[in-house]
C-alpha cells in the first residue's frame, strides 16, 4: 500500500508529491516548532557580539529543521503510544532543540573542514568570521571518521555504514530514543524509536551522498562531487567500483592525482551506482517504517511514516 518512487535522479525539479491518506510531517510538526530557533539562541546565552551573530546567521530558522521534525514527532508519538497523552513535554522539546544545535555545530565543523564557501545558498561562517573562530563556535565534536578509509575493497562498505551511521544516524537514532525514554517507560519502545531514528538517518545520508552527484550546485547550495573533491568515496563510487575496478586505483588515492574527480564522477553516472545507493535508501526506509508502525496508531506516527518518502524523494 506504500510505494517509494524509484525514478533516477537527475538536474530536472521535481517536487514531492504526497499521499493525502499521509499527514505533512512538516505541516503537523510546525505547531511544536514554533520559537524554536529563538529558544536556540536564548540557550547559548552567548555573550561576545561575533558569536552572537554567528549564531543568528546559523540558527535562521531556514533550514529544513529534519532533525526537530522528527524528534517532536517521535515524542508525541511515544506518548500517544503510552498514555495517549496529546502533550509533548518540555523536556522531550529540549531534546529538539539539542539536536538542532548538535547538527548546526557539525555543519560549521563540515564547512571549515570542506573548505566550503557555499551552505544553502548563503556564505559560511568560516568565509565570513575565518577558520579559526568558526571552529571556536563549534562546540561539540570531530567530523574525522571520513578521513580515514583505506581498507581493502569488502571492508569498505562496512566501513561507509559505520561512518554513515556516526556522521549523521546515530544523533537521530539517539534523541529518538531520549524522547521516547521521557514518554514511555516500555524498552521496546525505545528500541523501536532508536531503530526508526537509526534507519531514517542513514537513508538520509544515502540520498545525501546520492545527491552529491545528481543535484545542480545551484539548488544543493553546496558544490557537487564535494566528497570526490575531499577524497571521499561514497556509495554511489563504492557501487561504480564494483562494475568499473579500475576505478580502486583512484579511490586508494583518494582522487588527488589531476582529473581523478572529473573520471570518477563520469564513472558513476555511467554506472548504476546511484540507483543502487537509492536502492538500498530504500530498504532502511522500510525497516524504519516497519519499526514505527508498531506503535499505536496516531497522525504524529502516520507522519514518520511519510518522513521516509520525503527522505528518499528530496532533490535537496
Ligand atoms: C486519545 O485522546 C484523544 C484526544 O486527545 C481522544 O480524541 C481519543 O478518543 C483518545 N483515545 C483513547 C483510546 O483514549
Ligand atoms: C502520561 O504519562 C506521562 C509520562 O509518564 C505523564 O507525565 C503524564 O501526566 C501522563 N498523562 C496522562 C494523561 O495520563
Amino acid at each position: 500500500k506504500f510505494h517509494h518512487t524509484t525514478t533516477p535522479r537527475t538536474c530536472s525539479c521535481s517536487k514531492v508529491v504526497s499521499d493525502e491518506k499521509y499527514k505533512d510531517p512538516f505541516k503537523l510538526g510546525s505547531k511544536d516548532l514554533k520559537n524554536l530557533y529563538e529558544d536556540i539562541k536564548k540557550e547559548l546565552l552567548v555573550s561576545t557580539t561575533e558569536l552572537r551573530e554567528m549564531c543568528d546567521y546559523y540558527f535562521d530558522g531556514k533550514g529544513k529543521a529534519f532533525r526537530p521534525i522528527i524528534v517532536l514527532l517521535m515524542a508525541r508519538a511515544c506518548n500517544i503510544h503510552h498514555n495517549n497523552s496529546s502533550e509533548v513535554q518540555e523536556s522531550q522539546r529540549s531534546i529538539a532543540i539539542i539536536a538542532e544545535m548538535i547538527h548546526t555545530a557539525s555543519l560549521v565543523h563540515d564547512d571549515v573542514i570542506d573548505d566550503a564557501n557555499s551552505r544553502r545558498g548563503k556564505m559560511t561562517v568560516n568565509q565570513i568570521w575565518g577558520e579559526r573562530k568558526a571552529v571556536l563556535a563549534d562546540l561539540v565534536r570531530g567530523e574525522f571518521l571520513q578521513l580515514g578509509s583505506k581498507e581493502n575493497e569488502n571492508e569498505r562498505f562496512a566501513h561507509y555504514l559505520e561512518k554513515t551511521f556516526k556522521k549523521t544516524a546515530s544523533l537521530i537514532a539517539n534523541s529518538c530514543k531520549a524522547v521516547s525514554i521521557l514518554g514511555c517507560p516500555d524498552p521496546k519502545v525505545h528500541e523501536i524509536a532508536f531503530q526508526y531514528g537509526k534507519n531514517v538517518g542513514i537513508a538520509f545520508q544515502l540520498i545525501d551522498d546520492v545527491l552529491d552527484f545528481t543535484s545542480c550546485t545551484d539548488r544543493l547550495g553546496k558544490p557537487t562531487s564535494a566528497d570526490l573533491k575531499l577524497g571521499l568515496a561514497t556509495g554511489p563510487v563504492l557501487f561504480a567500483c564494483q562494475q568499473f575496478p579500475e576505478m580502486n586505483a583512484m579511490i586508494m588515492r583518494r582522487f588527488s592525482l589531476p582529473g581523478d574527480v572529473e573520471r570518477a564522477r563520469e564513472y558513476v553516472l555511467q554506472s548504476d551506482g546511484v540507483q543502487q545507493t537509492t536502492y538500498l535508501a530504500q530498504r532502511y526506509c522500510h525497516e524504519a517504517m516497519r519499526e514505527i508502525s508498531k506503535l499505536q496508531s496516531s497522525p504524529e506516527r502516520d507522519a514518520l511514516v511519510q518522513l521516509t518518502e520525503i527522505v528518499l524523494t528530496r532533490d535537496k
